[in-house]
């Protein structure tokens, strides 16, 4: 099977499986991540299969969802690339970037360019509009406050209190989304974030003179 048919196999698998998620983490946000990833691989001139497998398996079976089970995901791809009978090396790759993705996770020390342009790729959907739309889907679906002046963001969560996500979602722009820009891997990805960060920024400075009866 070619490399395209591949793809689009993937593709039709992916969307079936993310058909159970919430609304912050479906199907639309792994075409977006797999849309900026191809254009950030053209420009920095990465594997471009390595690159798509990846993104469209990268919240496969989030543990999240899983009740923390993080071996269901390296499994589902493994078998599923396989039955299409694509490479073991390729599989390995794909599985490795998957794995090491997350926020919360063990950053790895070498990161291959194919890596580091999916994790950027991940990143900027967490950022600018669409980023605050996720987070306040997100929020709403833990049944989170959008916001209390009195609860102060927490910038020393541990693995398991980022998990639980008791804060509010203004919060949530502190301990994560505003932290992106700087965590971003590639001069492509920089430029994007720093226009999104902006946008972040402004937006805030709103809600605070709304929520204060001053705009
Ligand atoms: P990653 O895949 O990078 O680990 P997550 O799965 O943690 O990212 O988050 C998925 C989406 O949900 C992101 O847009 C993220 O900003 C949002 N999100 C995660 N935790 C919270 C939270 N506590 N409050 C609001 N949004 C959240
Ligand atoms: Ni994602």
């Amino acid at each position: 099977m070619n490399k395209k048919k591949i793809i689009e196999k993937t593709k039709e698998y992916v969307k079936q499986e993310m058909l159970k998620g919430d609304s912050g983490h479906d199907w639309s946000h792994v075409l977006r991540v797999n849309n900026t990833a191809k254009m950030i691989a053209k420009k920095e001139k990465a594997d471009l299969f390595i690159v798509e497998l990846s993104t469209l398996f990268h919240d496969i079976a989030d543990s999240k969802f899983t009740n923390g089970d993080e071996t269901i995901a390296p499994r589902k791809i493994k078998d599923f690339l396989n039955s299409l009978k694509v490479d073991t090396e390729t599989i390995e790759k794909v599985n490795y970037i998957v794995e090491h993705m997350s926020f919360k996770k063990n950053q790895p020390t070498e990161k291959s360019l194919e890596f580091k342009v999916v994790q950027d790729a991940d990143r900027l959907d967490a950022i600018g509009a669409i980023g605050i739309a996720r987070a306040f889907s997100f929020g709403g679906y833990k049944n989170r406050l959008m916001y209390n002046p009195e609860e102060k963001p927490n910038l020393n969560q541990t693995k398991e209190q980022y998990v639980k996500a008791e804060g509010t979602t203004i919060n949530h722009f502190y301990e994560k989304l505003l932290l992106l820009k700087d965590l971003m891997n590639t001069e492509t990805a920089k430029a994007i974030a720093e226009k999104r960060h902006k946008f972040m920024e402004k937006y805030l400075d709103q809600f605070y003179k709304e929520w204060n009866g001053k705009a």
